[in-house]
């Protein structure tokens, strides 16, 4: 979540509703899939946002970016110090890169929103050991998505993840409820106490989304007036899936 939450308040989500949002989950993961092949050196990331759209198309769904806020492409491409809404374009991947990709799909009306950060060839052993504990530090956050735990458990789960390895957690970008609307209420932060903050409802669909630095957290963002970087330059990652809270463990919507 960057641009703002709509002042609609929390909708729980009907079985018909949740049935869209699997859909829309279903195509961001496959688009995923089709960009994730594609990730080698010599590629731009104006080749792998054409990746995602023909995908998108082809599976009779919508780009959930392309237009929100203005946003000019189909996937967010963010590159090595660059955190989030990276926009594809003519740079190159090079071997040694890191490369966060953050996909959206509307299917009947619905969104989903998924993001993976991914090696480009050989990395530096930092560079995968970032890619891993944050992928990790979201595992951590799903664990703790259930209904009758609070939204700080969520956060101080990731938090301690990340932290505890040796990295920092960005607050000024945190994770979202997501349906009709790609940002809804509530607010999702990867970082917070455990006990504090609002009971999860069962039927709550939200968007989790670690966003982790090997320096500070402190963030910058480029004259394009979208990309997102670590103030220090240093690394980061990031992973988001689309979710929704049951009693047990959340259905994750956006994983094949
Ligand atoms: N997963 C990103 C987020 O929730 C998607 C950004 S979409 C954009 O912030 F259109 F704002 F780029
Ligand atoms: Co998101």
């Amino acid at each position: 979540m960057s641009v703002t939450i709509q002042p609609t308040g929390i909708v729980i989500k009907s079985a018909e509703e949740i049935a869209s949002m699997r859909r829309a989950g279903q195509v961001v993961a496959k688009m995923i899939e089709a960009v994730s092949k594609e990730i080698k050196p010599g590629v731009t990331t104006a080749d792998l946002d054409a990746i995602a759209y023909q995908m998108c198309k082809s599976l009779g769904a919508k780009p959930g970016f392309k237009g929100y806020h203005g946003y000019p492409a189909t996937i967010c491409t963010s590159v090595n110090n660059e955190i989030v809404h990276g926009i594809p374009g003519k740079k190159v991947l090079k071997e040694g890169d890191i490369i966060s990709i953050d996909v959206g799909a509307i299917v009947d009306g619905f969104n989903g929103d998924a993001a993976r950060t991914l090696p480009v060839g050989k990395v530096s052993a930092m560079a995968e050991k970032l890619i891993k504990v944050t992928r990790e530090s979201l595992d951590e956050g799903i664990k703790q998505a259930r209904a009758k735990n609070r939204m700080g458990d969520i956060g101080a789960a990731i938090q301690k993840h990340a932290e505890s390895n040796g990295f920092s957690i960005v607050r000024e970008y945190v994770g979202h409820g997501i349906g009709r609307l790609l940002h809804e209420e509530p607010a999702v932060p990867n970082y917070g106490e455990a006990g504090k903050g609002m009971i999860l409802p069962k039927n709550l669909p939200l968007a989790i989304e670690p966003m982790v630095n090997v320096g500070s957290w402190e963030t910058r963002v480029l004259e394009d007036k979208w990309t997102v970087v670590t103030k220090d330059g240093s690394l980061s990652a990031h992973f988001e899936d689309t979710l929704v809270i049951t009693d047990g463990q959340p259905e994750i919507l956006t994983r094949l």
